[in-house]
């Protein structure tokens, strides 16, 4: 007797299942796509029951709704683990101001750039906040994003932080895309704080921290919950029985913004409080926080654009995940970029971001940033594909559920308009996503 199957994919010219035994790929691993030619994939509710060679899942599986993929690539959702969608307006004046010459850190000194994303923020109804952010999502899951983490640190002072968290949570809750909350309330010094920075650092540990805690903490059981109440409606597979949402405090350690000893107090305070560590490390600047970060358990520390070669090393040996975003660098029309190659030579597990935000990397594309990384950090297609999968969702916590397609994970798929996968590197400028599965659902 054959197993009923909600949806079958079947026939796809590849799959890459981008399966992992033991979480992120370090090193060579990252050339592992898990690639099965003709192959078809069984999903059961919103869960992958099988996946193989299409004759055997013929054999194993049937189901009134077979998609045909005959000429097409199936890769796992796309996973985006640093962006900074949720906030109000733009700075497309500074875009300009930029391509005639003013530096970005410049501007941040003199007030502008996060900073007035931080007053566009400040001044938005929260309705308003969420309307723009949920566009920006709906961007992303257009071009394959299924899990997404999102930052705070536009509002930078309690209310306001709180406000965006409480919009995060909501697209958490209503948008189609997987939704992971990153607290940030490090990302720059408001006009207010200006001046007495240790002060502001003080307020983040003291009253921010404590209250984005509580916020978050109650989101967590109440999904938990939700969970228990109706088992097997989301991800059923022995590893995420005891479902928790991951939550992450992150900084940015910076000249300009925060120091390597504030940053260590914000981190230290967060921790104590049930926060995963990320931080934003080497975008400019060298002051020492990638070291602190993975000594202290980070799940990832981002950008690496000055990271030493003793760091790398260091996180080589570790479980913290590097994330690079070279969209950051081609939106600075900038030809210097992280040394991803050398990182993952060297033995790293490297993630690929847009690191989606208003001033440094206004774009939405993950293909974008895979084409940039190839050309740029070097990467072969197998290694930017497992860069925006399986090594993202490490990146954010969430490997055991998503970023592979494998029996009892999550069904989250993208159908590509290309039998091999790695023209979405080549080809670039162009969204080869046809069809994105979220949750064995057809979206
Ligand atoms: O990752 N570097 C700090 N934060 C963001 C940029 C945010 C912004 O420019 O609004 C980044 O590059
Ligand atoms: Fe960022």
């Amino acid at each position: 007797m054959k197993t009923k199957a909600d949806l079958i994919i079947a026939n796809a010219r590849e799959v890459l299942t981008c399966a992992s035994a033991a979480g992120a790929k370090k090193g060579a691993a990252m050339l592992e796509t898990g690639r099965i030619e003709n192959a078809s994939i069984a999903i059961v509710g919103d869960v992958v029951a099988g996946v193989g060679p299409a004759s055997a899942i013929e054999t194993q599986f049937e189901s009134k709704k077979v998609v045909d993929a005959s000429r097409r690539s199936v890769v796992p959702g796309f996973v985006e683990s640093h962006t900074h969608l949720v906030y109000a307006g733009n700075r497309v004046g500074e875009f300009e101001l930029r391509i005639k010459g003013a530096d970005y850190l410049e501007i941040l000194a003199a007030g502008g750039g996060i900073l007035s994303t931080v007053e566009m923020t400040r001044e938005a109804s929260e309705e308003e906040l969420y309307r723009q952010s949920g566009a920006r999502l709906d961007k992303l899951l257009k071009n394959g994003v299924t899990t997404c983490e999102i930052k705070t640190g536009y509002g930078l002072e309690l209310e306001s932080e709180l406000k965006m968290l409480r919009v995060i949570l909501k697209l958490g809750r209503e948008h189609i895309v997987d939704v992971l909350p990153t607290f940030l309330p490090a990302h720059a010094v408001p006009p207010e704080w200006k001046g007495r920075e240790d002060e502001f650092t003080d307020n983040i540990c003291n009253e921010m921290i404590p209250a984005a805690a509580a916020a978050l903490g109650s989101e967590s059981r109440a999904r938990s919950s939700v969970r228990e109440e109706s088992p097997g409606s989301r991800v059923s597979g022995p590893e995420t029985s005891e479902y928790a949402a991951p939550f992450f405090i992150d900084v940015f350690c910076e000249k300009g913004a925060f120091t390597l000893d504030q940053c260590k107090r914000v981190l230290l305070a967060a921790k104590e409080c049930g926060f995963q560590i990320k931080a934003h490390v080497d975008e400019f600047t060298n002051l020492g926080c990638a070291r602190f970060a993975i000594e202290n358990g980070a799940v990832s520390i981002d950008h690496l654009d000055a990271t030493s070669d003793a760091e790398i090393e260091l996180l080589a040996g570790s479980e913290t995940v590097g994330i690079v975003t070279p969209t950051v660098n081609f939106n600075f029309g900038s030809t210097e970029f992280a040394p991803a190659r050398k990182m993952i030579d060297l033995g790293c597990a490297i993630a690929v971001s847009t690191d989606y935000n208003p001033g440094s990397a206004p774009c939405p594309s993950l293909q974008t940033a895979m084409a940039i990384a190839c050309r740029y950090q070097k990467l072969l297609p197998a290694e930017a594909v497992n860069a925006v999968t399986i090594n993202a969702a490490a990146a954010i916590g969430m490997e055991p559920s998503v970023g592979s397609i494998e029996a009892g994970k999550q069904a989250d798929l993208l159908i590509l308009e290309t039998g091999d996968y790695r023209e979405i590197c080549y080809e670039f400028g162009w969204n080869f996503v046809a069809t994105v599965v979220k949750g064995g659902k057809i979206v």
